[in-house]
């Protein structure tokens, strides 16, 4: 359904307040060719009539050689700031960033954000973006289930699929996205609702089934058969199944590298406005699927990357698979049961 551009102004609004945005701070607006202009167009209103002082910064993309994909969380490594010290200037001048391009973790974004430049991520279409307005309530619940998981020791999942598998918890912090940015040096990304933290680094060990159903991205399709992944010390050593599990197989292949194949981030979704069957409801070009990342009560594991939360592994290759009916477990305590997110103790919805 289209969006009137008051609908997505007023969206704007909501979130630059939740992120506390101050008359006379400095707001720069980060485009490229792939920027929605309705997006563009209402998030420079909203600043504008917040009393914020605007800037545009454009820049051209890249990787377009070596990405398999359009999706532009398919290929990670260098970004359009990569040796662009005026751009990176121009940024760390800024109190607020709206990354309407995808910059994504990246050592520039990092060094960013450590100047106390708040980044906010939007790229989804504005029928999306209208649909999950964040909430101080999204907040609250998020941050409730991150204490929870920051206190862990272990992660467990299980499920009537197969999946059995058990991450060490530890050595990375854990991240909150709430889809605002409400204090200096925040990254966030509009729409999320999850927590997520990664494992001790070589420490994961088990089965994960991603079940006829589960979501695989940036492929963005719906698996048709079961996959089997066997994980060992960290890693994921074998993709079994069949044509789902040879795609993946022969796609991961593909970045010779074999750090793609590392557990990445591993969390639970907790957004109720997102949703696993709106997926094929939108086109595939102009969406990233946060849909499948945030709704609630996924288990959302990733392969790839940890440099996000200082971890030293970097790698182009990276998979999101958020997954349904699983049982999360926190030292022992559900947390996720089949699929149905268990509220932590003292917090009341
Ligand atoms: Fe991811």
């Amino acid at each position: 359904m289209a969006v009137s551009d008051y609908q997505l102004l007023e969206a704007w609004q909501q979130v630059l307040k939740l992120s506390n945005l101050e008359k006379g701070q400095t707001v720069t607006i980060l485009t490229s060719t792939s920027t929605h202009p309705q997006t563009l167009a209402m998030a420079q209103i909203a600043a504008q009539s917040m009393g914020a002082i605007v800037n545009r910064l454009d820049l051209p993309p890249v990787n377009a050689e070596k990405a398999l994909s359009r999706d532009p969380l398919a290929y990670l490594g260098t970004t359009p700031l990569t040796g662009n010290p005026a751009a990176i200037a121009m940024l760390k001048a800024s109190d607020l960033v709206l990354d309407l391009m995808t910059l994504l973790f990246s050592p520039e974004q990092i060094d960013i954000l450590k100047s106390g430049t708040k980044i906010l991520l939007a790229v989804e279409p504005p029928e999306v973006l209208v649909r999950t307005v964040p909430t101080e309530a999204d907040r609250a619940r998020v941050k409730a289930h991150s204490a929870n998981l920051a206190k862990a020791k272990e992660m467990a999942v299980v499920s009537d699929a197969g999946t059995d598998i058990r991450f060490p918890l530890g050595e990375f912090p854990v991240i909150s996205e709430y889809a605002f940015v409400d204090e200096p040096g925040r990254w966030d990304h509009w729409p999320s609702g999850f927590c997520f933290t990664f494992p001790n680094e070589g420490g994961s060990n088990g089965t994960i089934v991603i079940d006829k159903g589960d979501i695989l991205l940036p492929q963005k399709c719906y698996t048709s058969d079961k996959i089997v992944l066997t994980v060992e010390n960290g890693y994921a050593t074998k993709i079994e199944g069949g044509v789902d599990a040879e795609l993946l197989r022969e796609y991961m292949a593909s970045f010779d590298d074999p750090e793609g194949y590392a557990i990445s981030h591993i969390g639970w979704g907790l957004q109720p406005r997102c949703h696993w069957s709106t997926m094929l409801l939108y086109d595939r070009e102009q969406s990233i699927a946060m849909d499948a990342r945030a709704y609630e009560g996924n288990f959302l594991f990733s392969l790839g990357p940890n440099n996000e939360a200082g971890g030293n592994r970097t790698t182009a290759c990276h998979i999101d698979i958020p997954l349904r009916n699983c049982t999360v477990k926190l030292d022992g305590q559900d947390v996720v049961r089949n699929g149905k997110v268990i509220e932590p103790e003292g917090y009341a919805k």
